[in-house]
């Protein structure tokens, strides 16, 4: 019954006892994993897994597998062998899912029972990531850890943090104060589509201190923290608080709107100074090779009205403002490059060339994936068909407001990394993997996110860790009757995924008809939307 579903698992003999006479011991190289795992069994089993000889060992070690591959034995005792630290953290990750739900509770009521069993796993993918958009909507530093965890323990590795956006600044900036002073700090937001606002001041921002625990926390469980500054447009609270990166006169607040904002960038060099100086303080403080620069919905009429952007676009022999753009990104590909860093941006940094090297996260459908992958580049598959978990998972009267299309667990359950299209393409070999994306413009809180993030994460996480679906799809029931157990795990954490009455929601899909959640309707969108993208595939 474990999530994402292992490579190989067979029953084995024997059975092992979890409780305060158990002990632990590891190769010296895997002591981080077994601080981790003894903090989380100690409180289950009611005692201190000492190295010392107890009733039954678990034992850590090292062998010859991929370093994130690991082989689990469990009989009398239980033995982790990893090629490295994550195989070894994967390996354990798989033991506590063994163990009843009551055990993540924490609450010390074992003894707790495993039968005998061997396990042979490794991912499928090696980028197996969530975005969270803590600039819509704040998340707290301890939400933040709480979601850390909940993504280990479904062996994602990757945590894209969209830090920035016209609603808010979350990250402190030494050089710049202001950013977080203003940035941070919104009166109101939007609550829907007839533009009715809540009233309710919003806002918050991490210090740099919580940002260097947050990726060390991070970092312990295996999980990769990728920022992103996104720019040129998505700015709005970065101009408010310096309303020398814009392009008007008058001064601007941070955004309480969501869409697709006009106010971008200016062109300035100091302007793009400013934006080096932030990215300076960010690779003091994520270690990541990533880093995400956006490059997304960017509009083009305050450059289009601007006689400095004009300026700006003659002095370089451009063509236009598309061709401005795809320059502007492309100063900060060679900046993060001399820095030893790869850039990340949407699938939008396509449409006027690009640095080799970059990385494309590809989100308007499959399209971009397979441009980028065939021009030579990595790719993150970030598909809004099955993974934008902003959309709704039902069309239910009782469900949030509606945003793009439902998508239904079964929907992601069903996404593919690697676009059809791809299929048999050595190019297929760019896809580093994919992400699901969590974002915040009507999430207001933890509980929310929950919400929207279970159990689809939980399907998702199976889509880039298990082994490709054969050629008639994944096997759905099986999925279920583990996602039942799984869900009683998350019970058991306190998430407060979907909750569904009687049968799981394997409902077909409905065909609700009109903007924006007609699927025809909006695979149009999504065509009109990567048309300028098409002569690249
Ligand atoms: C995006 O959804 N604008 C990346």
């Amino acid at each position: 019954m474990i999530v994402p579903k292992p490579v190989r698992q067979e029953s084995g003999p024997g059975s092992f006892v979890l409780d305060g006479r158990t002990s632990l011991t590891a190769d010296p190289a895997l002591g981080e994993v077994a601080a981790w795992l003894r903090a989380e069994l100690a409180p289950v089993a009611g005692g201190e897994l000492l190295p010392g000889p107890g009733s039954g060992t678990i034992t850590l070690a090292l062998g010859d597998l991929p370093p994130e591959g690991y082989r689990l034995t469990v009989g009398a005792d239980v033995e982790i062998v990893a090629g490295g630290p994550a195989g070894a953290f994967y390996g354990a990750q798989t033991f506590r899912q063994l163990l009843p739900p009551g055990a993540f509770r924490r609450a010390g009521r074992g003894p707790y029972e495993v039968p005998g069993v061997r396990v042979e796993d490794e991912p499928r993918f090696g980028w197996r990531g969530c975005l969270l958009d803590v600039a819509r909507h704040f998340m707290t530093k301890h939400d933040l850890l709480r979601f850390i965890d909940l993504m280990a323990l479904h062996k994602l590795n990757v945590l894209h943090l969209h830090l920035t956006d016209d609603q808010g600044w979350r990250l402190e900036i030494r050089r710049y104060p202001r950013l977080t002073e203003v940035g941070a700090w919104r009166k109101e937001s939007q609550t829907g589509w007839n533009g009715a606002m809540d009233g309710r001041p919003h806002g918050g921002y991490y210090t740099q201190d919580d940002i260097r625990e947050i990726v060390a926390y991070a970092a312990r469980r295996h999980i990769m923290v990728v920022p992103e500054i996104d720019m040129p447009g998505h700015t709005q609270a970065a101009i408010a608080a310096h309303p020398e990166l814009g392009n008007l006169a008058e001064p601007l607040e941070v955004g309480t709107t969501w869409g697709i904002g006009d106010n971008v960038l200016n062109v300035e060099e100091s302007t793009i100074e400013f934006f080096q100086n932030v990215l300076e303080e960010v690779l003091e403080l994520f270690p990541a090779p990533y880093v995400c620069v956006g490059g997304d919905e960017c509009r083009k009429d305050q450059w289009k009205a601007s006689p400095a952007a004009q300026r700006r676009i003659r002095e370089l022999g451009l063509r236009d403002e598309e061709e401005l753009q795809s320059w502007f990104v492309r100063r900060f590909g060679g900046f993060l490059a001399a820095r030893g860093r790869r850039l990340v941006g949407w699938d939008e940094i396509l449409e006027g060339g690009l640095a080799p090297g970059a990385v494309v996260a590809s989100w308007r459908g499959d399209l971009g994936a397979v441009a980028a992958a065939r021009r030579g580049h990595d790719v993150i598959n970030c598909a809004n068909t099955s993974l934008y978990f902003d959309y709704r998972q039902s069309p239910g009267e009782d469900e949030p407001v509606p945003f793009g299309t439902v998508l239904m667990l079964e929907d992601v359950y069903a996404f593919e990394p690697v676009p059809a299209e791809l299929r048999g393409d050595p190019a297929a070999a760019h896809v580093l993997g994919a992400q699901c994306c969590v974002w915040t413009e009507l999430i207001d809180s933890t509980r929310q996110v929950d919400y929207m993030a279970f159990p689809r994460l939980a399907a998702f996480a199976e889509t880039v860790w298990s082994p490709a679906a054969p050629a008639e799809g994944r096997d759905l029931p099986d999925f279920r009757a583990r996602l039942a157990a799984h869900l009683e795990r998350l019970d058991a954490i306190g998430v407060e995924y979907r909750r569904v009455s009687g049968p799981l929601p394997w409902q077909t899909r409905p065909g609700v008809p009109g903007r924006p959640e007609d699927p025809a309707g909006w695979q149009a969108q999504i065509d009109a939307w990567t048309s300028n993208l098409r002569h690249l595939r």
